[in-house]
């Protein structure tokens, strides 16, 4: 039986989704290609409201992470830290021999725009990192406030992870200032894994052309230029995930984004009442995430044995992740799902656990 997936990510495909990928195969040198590609950066920019350069890479959401370091940093950025994802990115800008300070948090707490102002005052810096959505605690940054005061220091680019919330939450591109914007298929986009999708402003791509060291599959200028000559990748694409994520395209422009992110957010409220009248959640108050909710395992059932249950009913939800695996749980509320499944997953939990 297929088990519906309230995990944050992989999340559900719709079968017609899936389906589209299921068609005779084309070349990525042919127009048909070139046709399918541009129109899906339409499509993304379209969505998003932004004229800033979106690229579609075959590869998941990390690779992105790296490209936005080795195309944007020379030497010398800081990395906001507060759960596994945060710390990815100071990993990745470490493992490419950057000078990476972080701003180290506990997890479940979020960076503020003043604790960043604090160290942009007191050294140069090229770009920072933040996670939108930190999928392992439930958090979710304060992206409107931080974007604010990234524009008192308009020499140091601002990038950021929305793998998990691109889609789902509001996420306004340009208007931020996001000066690249990573995200991946398989979470708000509702799509299978597989591909990263991201947004780069000028501001990003000039500074690239002064960083060495960008390598080559992750060389975002040379994407540009590939993608401005020819309407087409540098390498070959995951043609089959293209034409789910056309479709899957337009069902999100018949929804509207508007309507989209009402969902996800009567979709959290909707378990963060429950978690909070039954547990409580991992998240510093105020920062909760709209697509995915860490929950506090404060009666100490066991998980495993409750996703059990759950798996015969045809649901899986989701562990902790990393180091609060056994401390907390997740319940993912995320790209295509509705009110009412959210509704029947708590409400079979319910009954599992006799709350
Ligand atoms: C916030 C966040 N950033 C980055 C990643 C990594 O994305 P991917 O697995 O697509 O490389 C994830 C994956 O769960 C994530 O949740």
């Amino acid at each position: 039986m297929h088990k519906k997936l309230f995990i944050p990510g992989p999340t559900e495909v719709r079968k017609e989704i899936l389906d589209a990928q299921a068609q005779p195969m084309i070349g990525h040198r042919m127009k048909s290609f070139t046709e399918l590609y541009t129109g899906i950066i339409n499509k993304l920019k379209e969505l998003l409201e932004t004229k800033n350069f979106a690229t579609v890479l075959t590869a998941s959401g990390t690779a992105l992470m790296e490209a936005a370091i080795r195309n944007c940093v020379n030497k010398d950025v800081l990395c906001c830290t507060y759960g596994a994802f945060s710390e990815r990115w100071f990993k990745i800008a470490k493992a490419c021999d950057k000078n990476a300070d972080a701003i180290a948090l506990d997890w479940g707490k979020v960076v503020k725009p003043e604790m960043i102002e604090e160290k942009l005052k007191a050294k140069k810096y090229e770009a920072v990192t933040v996670v939108h959505n930190e999928t392992s605690t439930g958090v979710r940054a304060p992206i409107e406030q931080i974007a604010e005061l990234m524009k008192k220091y308009p020499d140091v680019l601002l990038l950021v992870d929305t793998v998990s919330s691109l889609m789902g939450d509001k996420v306004e591109v340009e208007k931020l200032g996001i000066d690249i914007c990573v995200s991946s298929s398989q979470k708000c986009f509702a799509l299978p894994p597989g591909l990263a999708i991201g947004f780069v402003s000028d501001r990003a791509l000039k500074k690239a052309e002064g960083v060495s060291g960008k390598g080559h599959y992750l060389n975002l200028l040379d994407i540009r230029d590939y993608f401005d000559k020819k309407g087409q990748t540098p390498t070959t694409p995951a043609i089959s995930l293209m034409w789910a994520l056309d479709k899957q395209l337009d069902k999100m422009k018949a929804e509207g984004m508007a309507n989209r992110y009402k969902r996800h957010c009567e979709m959290a409220q909707y378990v963060q009442n429950w978690a909070k009248k039954n547990f409580n959640l991992y998240a510093e108050p105020g920062y909760e995430s709209v697509t995915v909710t860490c929950i506090n395992n404060t009666k100490k059932i066991s998980v495993a044995d409750l996703n059990t249950e759950l798996g015969k009913r045809g649901f899986a939800i989701s562990n902790g992740y990393g180091k609060i695996k056994e401390l907390t749980f997740r319940i993912a509320h995320m790209g295509d799902l509705t009110l009412d499944e959210v509704k029947e997953v708590i409400k079979n939990i319910d009954e599992i656990l006799k709350l």
